[in-house]
């Protein structure tokens, strides 16, 4: 809540055997929470569960003055406050408004029942939430074209990237683990970092340089949390989808927080359901700067490196486990670049995720990491043989 900007007054846990559909939780503890919230002169009550339109309104009705929120909506609230870029705060709307469309019916019928509606303004007030939902569907349609024209624009960024085959990195994570800043001590980019929930909405992708300036590029996005509101899911499908569109997953962890373990499920679940479970990924434990020691012996996972984003610790062993995470997707090949070619070793350099380089008195001899679709590019380079050097294979200007 303190990421809301709110105070908070009081908080209440019920283990709940059986929902009440009325009210979600029984009629002896919404009496009781109308009581401490009278006292402390709260002005919300937040459900940590989902909340149908009808239990709001119930709700709402009985703790007269007090507006009540479920756990969807404070998410959607703090996303609102974050959203800085155009495409997400069209994201955020379309979030709002997907959210709404439920709640509709129950806030009708509420509306109705204040009035004393019944047989005789029924139509009424069902051809009004016709209207209603009619509207709200047509605002949605309308920024679904707004995001797919900015979409657009990204994709073709993306495309680009990936015309030119340059290998990419996505941090994902559970939210506050550290991504941005460990996308700012990586990259020297600045990217915003805040001691707060969602603090980053837009996916940004920057540029990182490995071994021997391989080139790729990192991705930092959305954070995910438990039980992650399904219409936030696709309100976010684009951001989620940068992620997806990587070649390789940074699973960033706070090794610091008492949850860890219950944070990395959460997270596992999501790269099930978005079906990432085919990319490799590479578990970076970090904040080991504040964890307890022994924290790094309750991790299983693999392959993993421990970091802090914040004093810099581990973060060249992270960037050496990147470029062999890199090499498992390329292939090894041997070329023979002639002396009055040799320009052409810094555009290797450029394509290979590594390089090794030997100079002799005709040309210079490499042996190179590369993604097998740049590797068609160098094959009038390619020694034909197993020995180095031994035969060059019709040395011409490659065609890019
Ligand atoms: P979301 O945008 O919410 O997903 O957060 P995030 O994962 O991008 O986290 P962010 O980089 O914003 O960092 C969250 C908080 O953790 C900030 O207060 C950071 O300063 C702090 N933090 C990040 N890395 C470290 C670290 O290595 N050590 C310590 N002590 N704090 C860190």
């Amino acid at each position: 809540m303190n990421t809301a900007g709110w105070d908070v007054v009081g908080s209440i846990t019920q283990m709940v055997h059986k929902w009440t559909p009325a009210t979600l939780i029984g009629t002896g503890k919404v009496e009781e929470i109308g009581d401490i919230a009278l006292e402390c002169g709260a002005q919300f009550v937040i459900i940590d569960h989902q909340l149908s339109g009808v239990q709001t309104r119930n709700l709402e009705e009985i703790w007269k003055g007090i507006q009540v929120l479920d756990r969807a909506q404070i998410i959607i609230e703090i996303f609102s406050q974050r959203a800085r870029s155009y495409e997400g705060k069209l994201q955020v709307e379309l979030a709002q408004l997907l959210d709404q469309l439920p709640r509709q019916v129950g806030a009708w019928l509420g509306s109705l029942s204040r009035q004393g509606g019944g047989i005789g303004t029924r139509g009424l007030g069902e051809t009004a939430l016709e209207l209603d939902r009619r509207q709200i569907r047509r605002r949605i349609d309308a920024i679904k074209r707004k995001l797919k024209d900015v979409q657009k624009t990204r994709g073709q960024h993306r495309s680009s990237r990936e015309k030119k085959q340059i290998p990419s990195f996505a941090l994902i994570g559970y939210t506050n683990s550290g991504k941005s800043t460990l996308m700012n001590k990586l990259t020297s980019a600045e990217v915003y970092a805040e001691d707060q929930l969602f603090a980053t909405l837009d996916p940004t992708t920057r540029k990182i340089y490995l071994e021997e300036g391989t080139q790729s590029v990192i991705t930092d996005t959305v954070g995910f949390i438990n039980k992650l509101p399904h219409h936030l899911i696709e309100a976010f499908k684009a951001t989620f989808e940068e992620s997806a569109s990587s070649d390789i997953l940074l699973h960033v962890i706070d090794l610091s927080n008492p949850r860890m373990d219950k944070q990395v499920e959460v997270v596992n679940s999501l790269i099930d359901e978005f079906g990432w479970n085919d990319k490799p990924i590479v578990h970076v434990y970090n904040k080991v700067d504040v964890a307890p020691v022994q924290n790094r012996f309750k991790v299983k996972l693999h392959p993993r490196v421990f970091v802090s984003a914040h004093t810099g610790e581990g973060l060249e062993d992270l960037k050496a486990l990147m470029a062999d995470t890199l090499k498992t997707l390329t292939i090894e090949i041997e070329l023979f670049i002639p002396l009055e070619k040799s320009h052409l070793v810094y555009e290797l350099n450029r394509d290979a995720t590594s390089l090794y380089k030997e100079e002799s008195g005709l040309g210079i001899y490499c042996k190179a990491h590369i993604i097998p679709a740049l590797a068609k590019k160098w094959q009038d380079y390619r020694v034909n043989g197993k020995k180095r050097g031994r035969k060059v294979l019709n040395v011409k200007e490659s065609e890019e």
